[in-house]
């Protein structure tokens, strides 16, 4: 065999070699593929197959509805976001998320304030100083069979809208 023929060859085999090695590289990215692709479906039915992710509650029972002292109670802030405020026999329920940018608002010395930004609410809602500049939102109270007050957050109300306060009998 001449140079050029062994070169040739030579060539040959290292075409060879690469094809080898392409229709490898090949047999694993199909594999892989179809290893993803079992993994996402099994994904998908596990996700399809688990209960349904716990939605947050709009509805509250905040308790006895006459155990309220009066003026504002933080006891369901935290948790509920709910100021319950008494004042004399009437109850009502404010929103605890400051109107501003959303921060959790405090209690302090009988004053709604909000820790993030120094805004300020009176216990009606109203806001009394900035930055925020709208009040509270109220929710809808109701007072059950068992004498729990009921605080529904579905729907954000205006004070004095139809359903924010509720009075002890
Ligand atoms: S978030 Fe309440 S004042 Fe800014």
């Amino acid at each position: 065999m001449s140079d050029r023929a062994d070169a040739s060859e030579s060539t040959n085999g290292n075409e060879a070699a690469d094809l080898t090695l392409s229709r490898r590289r090949f047999g694993l990215a199909v594999l892989a593929g179809a290893a993803l692709s079992a993994m996402a479906g099994e994904l998908t039915l596990s996700r399809a197959d688990s209960p349904a992710a716990p939605t947050e509650s709009t509805t509250l029972d905040a308790g006895d509805a006459a155990a309220f002292a009066e003026g504002v109670s933080d006891k369901f802030a935290k948790d509920a976001r709910v100021f319950v405020v008494r004042k004399g026999k009437t109850l009502s329920a404010l929103s605890a998320t400051c109107t501003h940018k959303k921060n959790l608002l405090k209690l302090k010395d009988g004053q709604i304030r909000c820790p993030a930004h120094g805004s300020r609410f009176e216990s009606d809602g109203k806001c009394s100083s900035g930055p925020a500049k709208e009040d509270l939102p109220h929710y809808a109270v109701s007072i059950d069979a068992k004498g729990h007050l009921i605080v529904d957050k579905s729907k954000l109300l205006k004070a004095g809208d139809a359903g924010t306060t509720v009075d002890l009998k």
